[in-house]
């Protein structure tokens, strides 16, 4: 069993942390990201998240969908790595595959056109999930980087993530939407039929579009829509299979809580399932407190005149207190760790990241947490 990421950072060429949400996934990305580039790596960290906190802790003022550079005099490199942050457009990515599966030109303007798709693009269920595999793909062979290092998204499962390919291949193929082009094949119209009444509520609900010329919408981007479905469920399965590749790894970010190990215990069983390469465990946030004695009434004394805190003998009892829970938590999170190894022995590299005292909000801390991964 390992106990250093370095040699992912080195021999693969994309990362994907996951995790459930809270455990540091976007951290853990960050920080990786940080230590391949100063190995000399061109290093992407691609996002979804847009935490503020992700921005500030690598230097940026804020993260946008186009690829900034960070500074290198703010990370201090020394070789030829660079760093670079860019969090993922899901609107404008969805629109880059239209792009590429329209039939012609006029369909891919009728499409990018239409207020529907204007309006769905970017919140249907499942696509920034997918939009985030596709950009993966599409950025796995960009000659600007050697390693792209990708942080799932803050509030969905994992699973959603992994699977993401998948269901995209279920859609396009679902009796629900082959029914619906099919209904299109035969008449070219949408049936007014189909609409329940209270469907038709909403429609005369939505403002300026009257219901005949949204439903006229409907009808012309869906009919447009399925002329991509091939397109779409292929480069679905290629993306699929990218992340089967032995270039890509999983990094399962895991807190030390029994809750979260369950659900690392899972993820990490899922990607072994789907052929999918889980190389690495960190465990983030691990509370370490058991090998320090717990200091003596006299030493806390001592300790407390020295702050000029005599007078307050309650000050004493609460620290004690305050010094045993905190070792019966790193006692309770030692045995989380050693369930994980033992778990998860399958995992070739477990890591631990102790949990430090404040956020982590800046390159400075981001180097700590890197220095703890390699
Ligand atoms: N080892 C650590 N010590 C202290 N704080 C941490 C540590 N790892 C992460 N954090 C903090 O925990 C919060 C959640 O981390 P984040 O990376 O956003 O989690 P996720 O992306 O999994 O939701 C952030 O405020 C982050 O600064
Ligand atoms: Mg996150």
């Amino acid at each position: 069993m390992l106990t250093t990421l370095g040699d992912l950072l080195t021999a693969k060429r994309v990362i994907v942390t996951v995790g459930c949400g809270g455990v540091g996934k976007t951290t853990i990305a960050a920080a990786l990201a940080l230590a391949a580039a100063r190995q000399g790596r061109r290093v992407l960290c691609l996002t979804i998240d847009p935490a503020r906190r992700l921005a500030t802790s690598l230097g940026l003022r804020e993260m946008a969908h186009e690829a900034q550079e960070i500074d290198p005099a703010l990370w201090r490199s020394e070789g030829e790595g660079t760093l670079t942050a860019m969090m993922l457009d899901v609107r404008g990515t969805f629109d880059a595959l239209v792009t590429r599966y329209a039939a012609n030109a006029q369909t891919r303007d009728r499409i990018l056109n239409n207020p529907i798709y204007r309006e769905v693009s970017g919140s249907l269920a499942g696509t920034p999930e997918y939009m985030a595999m596709e950009k993966l793909y599409a950025l796995r062979d960009d000659p600007r980087y050697d390693l792209v290092v990708l942080d799932t998204p803050p509030t969905s499962s994992a699973l959603d993530f992994l699977e993401a390919p998948d269901k995209m291949i279920e859609a396009v193929d679902s009796p629900a939407i082959q029914a619906f082009v099919g209904a299109f094949e035969r008449t070219g119209k949408l049936s007014l039929n189909l609409l329940s009444k209270a469907m038709s509520k909403v429609l005369s609900g939505l403002g300026t579009i009257t219901g005949a010329e949204f439903l006229s919408q409907v009808a012309e981007f869906l009919s447009d829509l399925q002329t991509l479905f091939g397109g779409f469920r292929e480069r679905a399965s290629k993306v699929r299979d990218a992340l089967m590749g032995s270039e890509v790894a999983f990094v399962v970010v895991s807190s030390p809580d029994p809750m979260a190990v369950g659900e690392a215990m899972f993820f990490v069983d899922h990607l072994q399932k789907h052929h999918m390469n889980a190389e690495a465990l960190v465990m983030n946030r691990v509370r370490q407190a058991e090998d320090l004695p717990t200091p003596s009434a006299d030493r806390l004394a001592g300790l407390l005149a020295d702050a000029n805190l005599s007078g307050a003998p309650e000050l004493a009892a609460a620290f004690s207190r305050a010094w045993r829970d905190m070792s019966t938590w790193a006692r309770r999170d030692a045995l989380e760790v050693a369930r994980s190894r033992r778990e998860m022995a399958s995992v070739p590299r477990h890591v631990l990241v102790p949990t430090f005292d404040e956020d982590v909000y800046d390159l400075a801390a981001l180097a700590h947490v890197a220095a703890c991964l390699v």
